[in-house]
């Protein structure tokens, strides 16, 4: 397994739509198991293919974390769908591409999702609360939307100073990162 380098607001890949994985392969498996490992070193607890620069319908979703129990696995869902969405709450999210930026975002409270496994069987999951928030936050990924995008229009003008500087290149994190100028730490994604 590798670690991958994670795209950074203003990079053009989070902006766009990931296509449907239509058949099981290596290629799959070993994008799930190095996004995985991509997720616990920069201590996410989610994260979706765009991320990385894969536009393949894969995210990852590190429920043991979330659900502070060290015997759950983490999840890779491969073409996940919302089957069913109920209720509404508010919480802080943040994301490894938009670093020391969170908001509060308003999202279903539960779902029920249907998705591939990457040995591409069909399964069903019902989610409450911070598992199914991660969820829905990694789909919208896969379809280049971003949490800023559930913020007002009074809050986003708040965040442009610090989004532009993202977009510059202006990252401090430790993990490996592909941004507008030279990585500001991390290694060299070429
Ligand atoms: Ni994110």
């Amino acid at each position: 397994m590798s670690v991958l380098p994670i795209y950074i607001y203003g990079q053009s890949v989070l902006r766009k739509k990931a296509r449907p994985v239509r058949k099981p392969g290596e290629e799959i498996s070993v994008l799930a198991s190095d996004m995985i490992e991509t997720m616990r070193k920069a201590n996410g607890i989610g994260l979706a293919a765009n991320q990385v620069g894969e536009l393949h319908r894969v995210i990852v979703v590190d429920a043991g974390a979330i659900e502070e129990s060290a015997d759950i696995p983490p999840i890779a869902m491969i073409n996940p769908e919302v089957l069913f969405e109920e209720g509404t709450w508010t919480i802080e999210e943040g994301c490894l591409s938009i670093p020391d930026i969170r908001e509060e975002v308003n999202r279903a409270e539960n779902i029920r999702v249907r998705y591939l496994d990457t040995g591409f069987n069909v399964q069903e999951l019902s989610a409450a609360g911070l598992l199914g928030r991660v969820i829905l936050h990694e789909i919208d990924h896969l379809n280049g939307v971003l949490f800023l995008d559930h913020l007002g229009a009074v809050k986003r003008k708040l965040l442009r100073g610090r989004l532009n500087k993202l977009e510059r290149g202006e990252v401090d994190v430790d993990y490996p990162i592909v941004g507008n100028s030279l990585p500001a730490t991390g290694t060299d994604p070429r």
